[in-house]
């Protein structure tokens, strides 16, 4: 696991969206795993801007988002298929056909979600996959006790998520209870896993996925078993971690063709 701290989210951001520059330019037709939240917005705008100012061609990638919620459509001021729109997509080249998300309104949630899976194995599999993290550990919405082999399938969102997650919504209330998300198995089966979290809330998650065991009680910390992960933190995100030094240290003694 590589962890990269930097002061800011934004500068933390303009990394990542190096690290998939670089994949896309190497690979055209790359498959991204995209996440949602506000944690990967100065990503997606970085990556905005390398498109329009410098021309980084997405006309070949195929996406697959984590998760939506279920009982939300697609165009629903809340849904995370228009935030994708209007915070990604809508900057990009990329094929309206080439995008996946899945389905809040699908008729048979287990049939979807297997679908989902064999479109991800159909594109050759996830090269890269953005992933926040919530204040209580998760990934996609793999809530604590999350099977740690889990593939995509519905989950009930905890409560913790759901509070968080009201500041899109008008009310508490409006918050759906379930999801569909990308199992813990699917995420880790990627081939590159990005890890971004910013700021204090997230600092306790952080230090427990990066440094504590691995568990289902932090679903996030089955990232110790994946062979390549990056994580970008800011300042305070990384507040709680033991080995910082080390983490900088490596960082700064990095061999010129590993660089960003
Ligand atoms: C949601 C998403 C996650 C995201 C998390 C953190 O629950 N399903 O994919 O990582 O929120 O959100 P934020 O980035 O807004 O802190």
């Amino acid at each position: 696991m590589e962890i990269i701290l930097q002061e800011t989210a934004a500068e933390a951001s303009v990394i990542a969206a190096k690290i998939i520059a670089r994949l896309v330019r190497e690979k055209p037709n790359a498959v991204l795993g995209l996440a949602t939240g506000s944690t990967p917005l100065g990503l997606y705008r970085e990556l905005i801007r390398l498109h329009q100012e410098e021309g980084l061609d997405f006309s070949q990638v195929t996406t697959f988002n984590l998760d939506e919620y279920i009982g939300v459509a697609g165009d629903h001021p809340c849904s995370y298929r228009l935030f994708m729109m209007e915070n990604l997509f809508s900057g990009l080249n990329l094929p309206a056909s080439q995008i996946h998300i899945p389905d809040g309104l699908a008729e048979d949630i287990p049939a979807h979600c297997e679908a989902y899976e064999e479109a991800i194995r159909a594109a050759g599999g996830i090269d890269l996959q953005v992933l926040g993290i919530g204040s209580d550990g998760h990934l996609g919405f793999n809530e604590p006790t999350s099977s740690l082999a889990s593939r995509t399938r519905i989950k009930t969102l905890t409560e913790e998520t759901r509070q968080d997650n009201a500041r899109f919504f008008e009310r508490v209330a409006d918050v759906p209870h379930h999801c569909i998300t990308m199992g813990m198995g699917t995420i880790l089966e990627s081939r590159v896993c990005l890890m971004l979290a910013f700021g204090a809330n997230k600092a306790a998650a952080v230090s427990q996925a990066i440094e504590g065991p691995v568990s289902a009680m932090m679903p996030a910390s089955a990232l110790q078993l994946h062979p390549r992960v990056h994580v970008l933190l800011d300042a305070e995100a990384s507040t709680k971690l033991t080995r910082k030094d080390y983490y900088q240290y490596v960082y700064d003694n990095k061999p010129t063709w590993q660089r960003y």
